[in-house]
């Protein structure tokens, strides 16, 4: 019983090392996988707006072309229709014509193309386009605090201004780009002092961020699941590997235990050989000595002879059994087909005697 427990001790001590070291890797492990998810994650984040960014400068370069385009002409002639009526501040000479038939035309400065292009873009895709200046000649042409603070940067040498806004309880990205004054745009702006190469204000657009976080959502999940089970083979390799050892260290103590079991049983039966070897002449010299001395007293003859017989038997067993008391050391001799100890040498009673005999 008690040899079981300080072997189950044993293994608990060998164990706890290897517990604890699995236990480590296992934390590395887990926080590997999840910095590295974090660090994905955020990395997906900046990718949509980057995204959204990419979109709303697509705009409005685009917004920018058409605009171009219109100056180009010094302004275009129109239909006048309910939505398109002349533009109360172009203040510009043949602002209104009619064609030979009496059609009714119109001129659309690029601005005036741009507001109505917006209102069209908001309806169909929710995204919110503003030509703005600090200086404006239309006064709802006004930028809104967060326009203002653009355009005073713009001013400084910025070229560009984007952050996340919400509008109306939904997300947008809200970017701003410069509008510079060209020559062409000088025909209707020149009377306002403009020269060429000035800022004249900026367009800004707000694009909706739901579509791209939506998307941005999926990837996230796809992420968390291939991490989950990126971490989950490496726990499973962890956990593998550290029962494979708690395993081999069982059984190598387990084979610890086989081998001195059986070497103590050899010791035994070693022993118990000797002493069988040992005690069984004088038992016998013993056992005859007394059957002749039965004998002998039945017809009263003289047993003095076997009586020293006796004697001296058992004098050898007592030498035997002090020299068993008196073992020290582990010797065997040949025996039959093994071996058995060898008393007299593995016994110290002898020399004792042997030198208590000399000083006497
Ligand atoms: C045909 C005349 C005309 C031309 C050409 C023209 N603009 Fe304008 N622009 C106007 C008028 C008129 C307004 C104000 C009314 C409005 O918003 O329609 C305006 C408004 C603006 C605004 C909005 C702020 C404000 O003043 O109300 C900006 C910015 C602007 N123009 C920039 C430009 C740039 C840059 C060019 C050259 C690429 C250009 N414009 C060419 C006539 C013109």
């Amino acid at each position: 019983m008690f040899l079981f427990k300080s072997n189950e001790n044993n293994i608990f001590k060998k164990i706890l090392p290897i517990k604890y070291l699995a236990l480590s890797i296992m934390i590395v492990w887990t926080f590997i996988a999840s910095s590295l998810l974090v660090w994905n994650i955020s990395t997906k984040k900046k990718g949509t707006l980057e995204n959204a960014k990419i979109e709303a400068r697509t705009l409005i370069r685009k917004d920018i072309l058409y605009r171009e385009w219109n100056s180009m002409h010094g302004g275009v002639y129109v239909p006048v229709i309910k939505d398109t009526v002349p533009n109360k501040y172009l203040n510009i000479l043949e602002r209104d014509v009619e064609t030979t038939s009496g059609t009714k035309l119109t001129m659309i400065n690029p601005s005036y193309m741009t507001r109505q292009v917006h209102e069209i873009e908001n309806k169909r895709d929710g995204v919110k386009g503003h030509l703005t200046s600090l200086n404006p000649i239309r006064p709802e042409n006004l930028p809104d605090a967060w326009e203002e603070k653009a355009l005073k940067l713009f001013h400084k040498g910025k070229k560009e201004e984007s952050s996340m806004e919400v509008i109306h309880n939904k997300v947008y990205l809200k970017l701003m780009a410069t509008l510079i004054a060209e020559k062409r745009c000088l025909k209707c702006h020149a009377a306002q002092g403009y020269k060429e190469g000035d800022i004249r204000g900026g367009l800004s657009v707000s694009i909706p961020l739901l579509p791209h976080k939506n998307i941005e959502r999926q990837q996230i999940q796809t992420l968390y699941i291939t991490y989950s089970l990126f971490w989950f083979v490496g726990a499973t390799g962890i956990t593998t590997g550290f029962f494979f050892l708690i395993k081999k260290i069982k059984n190598q103590i387990t084979n610890e235990i086989k081998i001195k079991d059986q070497e103590r049983l050899q010791g035994v039966l070693e022993m118990a050989g000797a002493v069988c070897h040992e005690l069984n002449q004088p038992f016998q010299a013993v056992l005859s000595a007394s059957e002749i001395i039965q004998i002998k007293i039945e017809h009263e003859e003289s047993i003095s002879e076997e009586v020293s017989i006796l004697i001296d038997e058992l004098k050898k067993m007592g030498t035997i059994t002090e020299n068993l008391m008196n073992i020290t050391k582990y010797k065997t001799k040949k025996y039959l087909n093994g071996s058995i100890i060898d008393i007299d040498e593995a016994s110290n009673y002898n020399t004792h005697k042997k030198l208590k005999g000399k000083n006497k």
